[in-house]
Parts: structure tokens; C-alpha cells; sequence
């Protein structure tokens, strides 16, 4: 490669990691004003602890992606240990609790306690769970139901851990499955439309697949899958 060449590529990775470090930070730092709201009004002591701790833990993930983000730009590489998808699911469902509570969304978890350890970038697969299930929120609005499972999927020869993670919001019409995964494409007003090209990015690092499952005015279900060979 021409040294030219190796500069261009840096820049576009790096424009991509300054373009995702934004709009990660988005949703904890909409955690944190969402919480200082309920504690103006908060009266009971449980209620303020509540607040706080919401705020304390999403101050903490801001902390935690700016310096992952500065150790990819130093490196660039993903460090991996073996992971339980349930516990990161049960951590991305804690940080969106409030979110999902003032928007009245209902959230069921039906994980499959017998899932296996995969190899896996922690924060990197947090990012791709709280990007879904945010996604989800937006979809539906107000009053709905976001469902999230893990299970194995046994093929001839390979096994699978999949997590899905579905709601009843407005649905995606065909027409633009594929287009919603091309970095900046959005139909929200204050979208930045790099969320699910990120969760691409990622779980290419991570030799995963992402894919839905939709139908217009009834659901939409993403599913991630990981292969189990390579991992422990
Ligand atoms: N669960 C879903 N239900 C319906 N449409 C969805 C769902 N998830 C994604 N989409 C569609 O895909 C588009 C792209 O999603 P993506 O997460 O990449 O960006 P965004 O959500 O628009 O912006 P940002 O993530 O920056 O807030 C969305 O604008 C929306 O039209
Ligand atoms: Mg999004």
C-alpha cells in the first residue's frame, strides 16, 4: 500500500470512530438528563438513590467508551475474554430501565440459562445491545413491548448463540432492510443513522452476523449471531 493510501485509510477510520464515539455518548449522556429530570421531582428517598445511581452508572459507560475509543485509535486492535451474552443483555436492559419506563415499553427477557461463553470485546457487544434496544425504544414510541431472547441455534455442523431482540413498533418495510445498515442513513429527526452500521462494524470484528426479521405495522426482530467455534 502507498503511504498515501495508509493516511487515507487512517483518516476514514478515524472519522468513523469520531463519528461513533458522538453518537455512543448520545445515549447514556440521555440517560443522565432523563434522570436529573425525575430527581427535580423526586421526594422519596429510594427515588433520588434511583436517579443518582442511573446517572453515576451512565457517566461511567461515557468513561469507559472514550477510553476504549482511545485505546482503538492507539491500537486499533479488540481485546476479547470469554463472555455470558445474558449478563451483558441484563446490563444493557439496566441502563435503559428509565428510558424504557417513562416510555411505558414493557421489557421481557427470556435468556437460555444453558448459554455457552463466547469470546468477545465486552463494551464493543454492550454498544451493539444498547444500540438495538434503543433503536426498539424509538420504534415503538410509547406503550409497547420490547422482547429479548438468547438461545442456540444447532446447525449440521456448527452451533450458533443468537440473541434477538424484537418489539411492536411501526416495523421496516422492505424496501429499506438493507438501506438501514449504510452508515448515515436515517429517518429520525435527530437521528445520526450510524448506530446499526456500528453494530455491522462491530460484530464484523467479531466474525458475527446481524439480520431481521420484520413485517410493516407489526414487529421487527433483530437477530446476532456468533459462532461457537473459535470460542471457549
Ligand atoms: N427496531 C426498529 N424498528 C423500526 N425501524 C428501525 C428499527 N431499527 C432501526 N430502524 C430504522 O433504521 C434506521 C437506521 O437506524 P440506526 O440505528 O442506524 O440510526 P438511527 O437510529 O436513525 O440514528 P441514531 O442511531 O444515530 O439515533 C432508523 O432511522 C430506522 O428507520
Ligand atoms: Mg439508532
Amino acid at each position: 500500500m502507498q503511504e498515501n493510501e495508509i493516511q487515507n485509510n487512517k483518516l476514514q477510520i478515524l472519522g468513523k470512530l469520531a463519528a461513533s464515539l458522538a453518537h455512543e455518548i448520545r445515549n447514556p449522556l440521555s440517560v443522565i438528563q432523563l434522570n436529573l429530570e425525575l430527581l427535580k421531582t423526586a421526594d422519596k428517598k429510594e427515588e433520588v438513590d434511583e436517579s443518582i445511581d442511573g446517572c453515576l452508572s451512565a457517566a461511567k459507560r461515557i468513561q469507559t467508551l472514550i477510553e476504549t475509543t482511545l485505546d482503538f485509535s492507539r491500537t486499533q486492535s479488540t481485546e476479547r475474554s470469554p463472555h455470558n451474552l445474558n449478563d451483558i443483555i441484563k446490563s444493557a436492559a439496566d441502563i435503559l430501565s428509565v428510558k424504557m419506563n417513562a416510555a411505558k415499553i414493557k421489557l421481557s427477557k427470556d435468556l437460555d440459562q444453558a448459554l455457552p461463553f463466547i469470546n468477545i470485546n465486552k463494551n464493543k457487544i454492550l454498544q451493539v445491545a444498547l444500540n438495538l434496544i434503543t433503536n426498539s425504544i424509538e420504534a415503538i414510541g410509547s406503550c409497547g413491548e420490547i422482547k429479548i431472547r438468547t438461545y442456540i441455534e444447532k446447525h449440521e455442523n456448527s452451533e450458533l448463540v443468537v440473541m434477538m431482540v424484537e418489539d411492536n413498533g411501526g416495523g421496516i418495510s422492505d424496501d429499506l432492510k438493507e438501506k438501514i445498515f449504510t452508515d448515515f442513513f436515517t429517518n429520525k429527526k435527530n437521528g445520526t443513522g450510524l448506530g446499526l452500521s456500528v453494530c455491522k462494524m462491530i460484530l464484523e470484528e467479531h466474525c458475527a452476523s446481524i439480520s431481521l426479521d420484520s413485517q410493516l405495522g407489526s414487529y421487527t426482530r433483530f437477530f446476532v449471531k456468533f459462532k461457537l467455534s473459535g470460542t471457549i
